[in-house]
């Protein structure tokens, strides 16, 4: 009997939390476009402090929770620390020439000599990548410049991984010696594969 009386208890505490729960799904509260009288701008939700960083943006706005695993975060350490980008495969170059059509084309034009559609509207037009300031330069600078931007140019970070930042650099390296191959490396024996026709995949 006094068992009973105990689950009887235990199972009214539990009811009691479900109530409270339910409490707070139903307290009042303002929605996100709410219109209230208690601050000047009349607007419900506060704006997000100066300088706050969304954690949920481009590519991690594919996980449910925003967030991405411990081996992930380890891979893009890694990813963000090296100097040259990884040995260039055709899967390598197939994703950089995806993310390069999406983020770097519409100014630097899909063969990367600064004439894209937007250049072409107005915005200053960026440097060729095949002068030979730019062939020169090391895989690095590539990688920076897509994460801190460069000029007028707006940095990528928050929408290309630093995995997918050296593909790019793989995919421009492969741009520049096709301006600019010599002769001899054009090969008569293998042909080389082809990357098929630019199909951007969507992630
Ligand atoms: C909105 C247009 C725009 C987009 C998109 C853009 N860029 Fe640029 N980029 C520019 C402009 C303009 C410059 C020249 C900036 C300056 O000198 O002030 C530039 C410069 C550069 C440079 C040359 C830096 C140097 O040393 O002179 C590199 C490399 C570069 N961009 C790479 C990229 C890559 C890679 C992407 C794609 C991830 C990209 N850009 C996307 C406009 C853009």
């Amino acid at each position: 009997m006094r068992r009973w009386l105990a689950l009887l208890a235990a199972a009214g505490a539990l009811a009691g939390c479900e109530r409270t729960m339910k409490d707070m799904y139903e307290q009042p509260k303002l929605g996100p476009d709410a219109a209230s009288p208690l601050w000047a701008d009349g607007k419900g939700s506060r704006p997000p402090p100066p300088g706050s960083v969304p954690i949920a943006m481009g590519d991690l706005a594919k996980t449910s929770s925003g967030r991405r695993g411990r081996e992930e975060l380890v891979a893009r350490a890694a990813a963000q620390a090296a100097s040259a980008a990884p040995a260039a495969d055709i899967a390598l170059l197939r994703r950089g020439q995806g993310r390069f059509d999406i983020y770097c084309a519409p100014c630097h034009s899909i063969v990367g000599d600064g004439d894209g559609m937007i250049a072409r509207r107005g915005f200053p037009h960026p440097p060729s990548f095949h002068q030979a300031r730019l062939r020169d330069a090391p895989d690095r600078h590539f990688f920076d410049v897509i994460t801190q931007g460069y000029g007028v140019m707006p940095p990528y970070a928050d929408r290309v991984t630093p995995q997918d930042r050296w593909a790019i650099v793989a995919y421009i390296r492969a741009l520049q010696l096709s301006q600019a191959a010599p002769p001899a490396a054009a090969g008569a024996s293998t042909p080389a594969p082809s990357l098929g026709a630019s199909s951007p995949e969507t992630s």
